[in-house]
């Protein structure tokens, strides 16, 4: 990146509506050479910007044939609009920018990722390079949490995963009234008693609202899990993305410069406080 705070032109070149609010655009920096250059660690973000509205922090789902995907719900000014461009779009992009989840540091040891809602986007990448390097880590248990079954993105995605050895895959739906094979109906959380890992050898990855990651970090702490295992990745609005403007402050940590993810210890004593 050569200037953090411009704003490099960028094109979409593929998208996907996963659902009826929710778009996967696949993006393509108009300079061959950034966009060669252009390298994302697990649990990074992007700043994306549109011409004469402004940007909005989006994690970087994945690269894929050197795209660079974001999945991105529609939920205000610029993210409604964001999802509604369409193949040929420009959009302005910086990035990447914040720190990764710890997935060289948790090599030999198993990997629990607890996720809900979206909050699944940040860490597909770190799902799919521990399932690409596989004897590197023990169990792995996939969590997530859904409202209905129908807004589970990337179902197929999930069905393979449960073939992976050594993985074991958990789905809740908190808002279906009848049970199904495959999932548990309750918040995600319900899930942690369900989980067979070692919890004394693992290391957890949460995001989502932050409700669900409070009871999550009960339940694991109730687990018997010790919470400096624990990582999670944390939302705040956003402005500079370089740690200058204070926006995304949260107690002394900047979520843009210290973040997006953080041991649970070295954040939770604001986390856990009402107005942070
Ligand atoms: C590090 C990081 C990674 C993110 N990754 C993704 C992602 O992969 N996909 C995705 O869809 N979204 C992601 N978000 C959230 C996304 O940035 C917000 O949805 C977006 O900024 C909303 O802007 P807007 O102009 O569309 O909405 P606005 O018009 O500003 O607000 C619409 C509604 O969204 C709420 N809101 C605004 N900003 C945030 C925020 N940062 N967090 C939570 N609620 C907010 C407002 O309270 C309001 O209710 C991420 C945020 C951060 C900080
Ligand atoms: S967004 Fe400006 S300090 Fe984090």
């Amino acid at each position: 990146m050569k200037d953090p705070w411009l704003p490099q032109p960028a094109v979409v070149i593929d998208k996907v509506m996963e659902t009826a609010d929710v778009a996967t655009l696949a993006l393509k920096l108009v300079d061959p050479v950034a966009h060669a250059r252009f390298h994302f660690e697990c649990g990074q973000f992007n700043m994306l910007y549109l011409y004469g509205l402004g940007e909005v922090p989006i994690s970087i789902m994945d690269m894929q044939q050197g795209l660079v995907l974001h999945t991105i719900r529609a939920v205000g000014r610029i993210s409604r609009k964001l999802v509604a461009l369409e193949p040929g779009a420009s959009l302005g992009l910086r990035g990447p920018f914040g720190n990764s989840w710890p997935i060289e540091q948790a090599r030999g040891r198993d990997l629990v990722f607890i996720t809900a809602g979206l909050g699944c986007a940040p860490v597909i990448a770190a799902i799919r390079r521990a399932i690409a390097t596989r004897p590197a880590y023990r169990r792995l248990v996939i969590m997530q949490g859904v409202k209905h079954r129908d807004d589970l993105l990337w179902q197929e995605q999930y069905e393979r995963w449960r073939e992976v050895p050594d993985c074991q895959v958990l789905l809740s739906a908190s808002e279906e009234k009848q049970a199904h094979f495959a999932w548990s109906l309750g918040m995600v959380t319900g899930l942690i008693e369900k989980a067979e890992f070692d919890v004394n050898n693992c290391t957890v990855m949460m995001c989502g609202p932050e409700p669900m990651i409070r009871a999550s970090m009960r339940g694991l702490a109730e687990a018997g899990v010790g919470l400096e295992n624990c990582y999670v990745s944390l939302e705040r609005n956003m402005q500079c993305a370089i740690g200058l403007c204070g926006h995304c402050q949260m107690g002394t940590p900047f979520i843009c410069r210290e973040g997006p993810v953080f041991r649970v210890p070295d954040i939770q004593q604001w986390f856990l406080l009402e107005g942070y």
